[in-house]
């Protein structure tokens, strides 16, 4: 299976979604039975990467995606030197919610390309619509070491996991 060059919005009459396999099954089943729903719903936004040959189902096997929506964080959640500047109601950032590869690309940089995908549509996106940071969930420490190799920094842990965030403003010096 190879890949295509550009991330599209996931089509399920296009992108076949039940053959992706991350090796995570709280991504495989988002992929598979959430992601499609909370699009209509207009909460959250899933890019795929699709392989360059379909399926003989006629559908394209998905490579990489990514989830992204708005939220907010609490400016107390930040470290202090950031929060100081910050007023006291509820911060606006990009949520990175979910962004996984298939296990048949792991390890080859596509979890790197869709990272720096994500981060330059946010970066796209908020010279409309500014937000202070990108946030991202990190399923387990395998996923938190990956996005702290790239710059993000703790925000908090929940429930044994962590929250990460990166200020848009090193992103935005990415892409400027
Ligand atoms: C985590 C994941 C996205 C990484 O994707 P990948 O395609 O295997 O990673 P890449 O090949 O793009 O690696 C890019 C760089 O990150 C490094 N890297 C990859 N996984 C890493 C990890 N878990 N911890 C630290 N570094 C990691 C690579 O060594 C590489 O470094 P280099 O550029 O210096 O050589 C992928 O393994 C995956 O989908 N995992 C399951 C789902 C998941 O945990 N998602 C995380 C979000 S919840």
């Amino acid at each position: 299976m190879s890949y295509t060059r550009t991330f599209v919005d996931l089509d399920k009459l296009i992108h076949d979604r039940e053959s992706f396999d991350c090796d995570e099954p709280e991504l495989n089943n988002f992929i598979r039975t959430q992601a499609t729903r909370l699009m209509d719903a207009g909460i959250s936004k899933t890019m795929v990467l699709p392989a360059s040959v379909s399926l003989p189902n006629g559908k394209t096997p998905i490579c990489a995606f990514y989830s992204i929506s708005p939220t907010s964080i609490k400016r107390e959640d930040l470290p202090d030197n950031f929060a100081k500047k910050l007023p006291r109601y509820p911060i606006p950032v990009f949520l990175l919610a979910q962004l996984a590869v298939h296990k048949e690309f792991k390890g080859l940089g596509l979890g790197k390309v869709a990272l720096v995908n994500a981060l330059e549509y946010f970066y796209n996106i908020s010279a409309h619509m500014p937000a202070y940071a990108v946030v991202v969930d990190c399923l387990n420490k395998n996923a938190e070491s990956f996005y702290l190799k790239y710059g993000f920094q703790e925000l908090f842990k929940y429930n044994e996991r962590s929250r990460l965030f990166i200020p848009m403003k090193q992103v935005s010096e990415l892409f400027r």
